[in-house]
């Protein structure tokens, strides 16, 4: 095998998906632990809390308690190098949320034990299924009373319509927890009631019957086991590696992200079961990822992820070839060339250089605002990615400075955080203030405050009486020239000078979609 498919077969890449307090910075915390990349627990925690302390625009983060900004992980375990892919928790940031899902090939949802299936982890899911990337389910919290497991298991196959599949069944809950059974390595692992501790390497049993348990649990505990596991195996599917795969079957773990449990067996579950680096789709192909060729997409941009330096940083998913610094890549948009000397990997703590990277892996490229979202970089091909989801700003309001004179400064921060994705900008073509689109209403806080301190510029945001906004296109050039000429009042020109026909009401929208019937009114634009 070449170096490159030893690479690739060996790349896990995936995100979390929950719902907020599941669990899902302890556990991401608990996976750096086994992955040998931190050495304490605490210091995901830490790194964020220094983070907050010295970083001025993350202000509303610290207010709110949510992760704004999100990053990337690396760390080896069992052979297997896994880049784990930060996603914000909260739900105004689901489309950065869902860009990031673009960029995994497999997720682990994490679900409370006594809450079950919640707003966020459905609509994470949901996103998860439209591209059918495979799902692991690790039910947290089994140190504290929750539903019963079949309860859960039923849950989740009824609200997500999902087969499931235990690949381990928890002994006891709340205080009673004793540890889980593991049914893909047929042993018993018990759990340790320290928070530092990690659990045994598990005790292997010829299988349930093994006189082993009977010596290792309190009789009525095994009694429950051996039950609990037929009626389980009768009931659901056994695990299908295909039906996986497809993101049809998820295989569940019990455990205690607090307490280090059941996490080693849900990461053996990732090297053993998770998808390594699938074909990445392209208008003119698919990529695999073991062409000799470099190629990668930029699917998200943060800026001044550093403020003493206001750098940009494009995080590029790598889909195909062995990628080492220095390299020369085409930005197939521009049809530049971009060099590639300092791009950066994100392992647990620190930004490092990046001297090489394979597909699947995520770089970090610092720019001045020349990538965006959805571009491609290649060896010479022109290549088009897809499958970058855009989507339609649904609130609209007003921006205008404090200060009136740093209505140019607002301008080129404005132009800025569109160009990072952040939200949609919007200059009418009549009157001054900008109007800024968003997805979710925390978003306008975050702009504000990101405005403020990255471009010192005080900002008000004001409600509009504004609908909707849709760009507008036709392929006849004088019925698009007639239309235009004949709205200026409801148009605006988005930061790439697209025109972009601001609907008062459903009313508005309606009647110059019957007066122009060649127009096109677009909900997002690729
Ligand atoms: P999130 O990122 O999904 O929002 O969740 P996070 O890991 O921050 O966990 C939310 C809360 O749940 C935290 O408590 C955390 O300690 C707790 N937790 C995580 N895993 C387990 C577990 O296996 N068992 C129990 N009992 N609790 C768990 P907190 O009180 O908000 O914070 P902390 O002060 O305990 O850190």
């Amino acid at each position: 095998m070449s170096t490159l498919q030893e690479a690739v077969s060996r790349r896990r890449t995936f995100a979390i998906i929950s719902h907020p307090d599941a669990g899902k910075t302890t556990l991401t915390e608990k996976l750096l632990l086994f992955g040998g990349a931190i050495q304490m627990a605490g210091a995901v925690k830490a790194r964020g809390e220094q983070r907050r302390a010295h970083s001025d625009w993350m202000k509303v983060e610290r207010e709110r308690g949510i992760s704004v900004a999100s990053s990337v992980m690396t760390f080896d375990y069992a052979g297997c190098t896994f880049n784990l892919l930060d996603t914000p928790g909260h739900e105004d940031f689901s489309e950065d949320t869902y860009r990031v899902l673009t960029a995994v090939d497999s997720a682990v949802m994490v679900i409370d034990a006594a809450k079950g299936i919640e707003e966020q982890t459905r609509k994470l899911f949901e996103v998860c299924r439209l591209r059918d990337v495979p799902i692991m389910t690790f039910v947290n919290k089994l140190d504290r009373e929750g539903s019963e497991p079949f309860d859960l298991l039923d849950e989740i196959e009824q609200t997500l319509a999902l087969d499931v599949t235990p690949a381990s069944w928890p002994i006891g809950m709340g205080k009673g927890f004793l540890g889980c059974y593991d049914l893909w390595k047929d042993q018993l692992i018990l759990m340790e009631r320290s928070k530092g501790g990690m659990p045994g390497l598990g005790e292997p049993c010829s299988g349930l019957d093994d006189p082993m348990l009977d010596s290792q649990l309190p009789s009525m505990a095994v009694e429950k086991l051996r039950e609990d596991v037929e009626m389980a195996r009768a009931l659901c599917k056994p695990f299908d590696p295909q039906s996986y795969l497809e993101g049809h079957l998820t295989p569940v773990f019990f455990g205690s992200a607090v307490n280090n449990f059941g996490v080693r067996e849900l990461l053996q579950g990732l090297a053993e079961q998770a998808p390594r680096p699938r074909p990445q789709p392209a208008q003119e192909r698919a990529i695999e990822p073991t062409e000799e060729k470099v190629t990668g997409v930029i699917f998200k941009i943060q800026a001044n992820m550093d403020p003493k330096h206001r750098d940009r940083i494009a995080f590029m998913r790598l889909a195909s070839g062995h990628f080492k610094r220095g390299m020369k890549l085409k930005h197939v948009r521009s049809g530049k060339l971009v060099n590639m000397h300092n791009p950066v990997m994100f392992l647990a703590q620190d930004r490092e250089l990046a001297e090489e990277a394979f597909p699947g892996d995520i770089i970090g490229v610092p720019n001045h605002g020349n990538l965006a979202i959805g571009d491609a970089l290649t060896e010479g091909e022109d290549l088009h990615f897809t499958g970058i989801p855009r989507f339609a700003p649904e609130l609209l309001q007003k921006v205008r400075p404090k200060d009136p004179l740093k209505a140019k400064h607002l301008g080129r921060a404005l132009v800025q955080l569109a160009e990072e994705g952040a939200a949609r900008v919007f200059k009418p073509r009549m009157g001054a203030d900008w109007i800024v689109g968003v997805v979710g209403a925390l978003q306008f806080e975050v702009m504000a405050d990101r405005i403020r301190t990255e471009y010192d510029v005080p900002v008000i945001f004001e409600n509009t009486t504004l609908l909707t906004a849709r760009w507008v296109e036709s392929d006849d050039a004088a019925a698009l020239k007639k239309f235009l000429d004949a709205n200026q009042a409801s148009l605006a020109d988005d930061h790439e000078e697209q025109p972009v026909f601001l609907a008062r009401n459903a009313w508005h929208l309606d009647r110059a979609q019957e007066d122009y019937p060649g127009i096109r009114f677009l909900k997002t634009r690729g």
